[in-house]
């Protein structure tokens, strides 16, 4: 059988999605294709769905700003993606569309995998800042693993209090008090847009301990500010990249079924990417 994969979303030209999946087809000795839908939004979203329904597809990717708006058309979202409010990953099994949400999973697998040590020890004190899409992902994917000392810093505190809504386990934050708090953290993420494609971070890093680890989703540059910052301070830095190349090894087990071993794929995408 060969496998029809796509990416929906606006811009997407750029997207490294198609080299990744395009890779994972031919380790896993897979026949198939993952290519670009790129559906502008002047465009009518709906009708270019309709097109998407005609065609004989395995699945396909959503990324932004499409991430909401495609829950409207699926048959069935599974609990996560429900949770998250947000799907990633669709797959189409005998004609019904169901949503997925990889993006917290492909966080914590890149942070497990970049330092295996943290993997099962969910009593770390944990920092959130930002509180967008990716944040609210990110918290649930901690929540569900069991992680029940997070704190989320946010500029916006109440963008921040919807993601944390009656959970116990969470407490919401100013920015201005994350940087006093910061040396009571052990995993330090940072989910907002602050640093891409610009040489800024969110907050300083002044006083983080030796032994924090310190995470960016950001991988536009490669190394952001925040990381640079990081990295006076402690040497256990998690790139954004791995994160992008991780959430799409758990798309594509859900599509085949297919566990492809990923570990040396974040130098190439480096590579790439630089
Ligand atoms: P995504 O869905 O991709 O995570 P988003 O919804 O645009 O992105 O969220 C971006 C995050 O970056 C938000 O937490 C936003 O803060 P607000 O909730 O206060 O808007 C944060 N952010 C963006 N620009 C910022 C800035 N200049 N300073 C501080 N936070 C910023």
């Amino acid at each position: 059988m060969t496998l029809s994969l796509k990416l929906i979303g606006y811009p997407i030209e750029h997207s490294m999605s198609p080299w990744i999946h395009n890779e994972f087809l031919k380790r896993s000795n897979l026949e198939g294709s993952y290519e670009l839908f790129e559906i502008n939004p002047d465009e009518n979203f709906e009708n270019n769905i309709e097109k998407l329904k005609s065609t004989s597809l395995t699945g396909f990717n959503v990324t932004v700003p499409y991430k909401q708006r495609i829950m409207n058309f699926l048959d069935k979202v599974d609990d996560t993606a429900n949770l998250m409010g947000a799907v990633n990953t669709v797959s189409i099994k005998d004609g019904e569309w169901v949503g997925y949400n990889t993006d917290g999973q492909g966080y914590l697998r890149s942070l497990y995998a970049a330092y295996p040590f943290l993997k099962g020890v969910t009593d770390k004190r944990v920092l959130i800042l930002g509180a967008g899409g990716a944040a609210r992902g990110i918290f649930h994917a901690l929540v569900q693993k069991g992680y029940n000392n997070i704190k989320i810093a946010n500029r916006t505190l109440s963008h921040a209090e919807f993601i944390v809504g009656t959970n116990k386990d969470a407490i919401v934050i100013s920015l201005e008090e994350a940087i006093n708090e910061l040396n009571q953290f052990d995993l330090i993420i940072q989910t907002s847009a602050v640093g891409m494609n610009e040489p800024r971070s969110i907050i300083a890093l002044d006083n983080i301990n030796e032994e924090t680890v310190v995470s960016d989703i950001v991988y536009q540059p490669l190394e952001t500010h925040f990381l640079q910052l990081a990295k006076q301070r402690t040497p256990y830095i998690h790139y954004g990249h791995t994160m992008l190349l991780y959430q799409a090894q758990a798309a594509f087990e859900i599509w085949t079924g297919t566990h492809v071993n990923v570990s040396d794929m974040d130098m190439q995408i480096e590579q790439i990417l630089k």
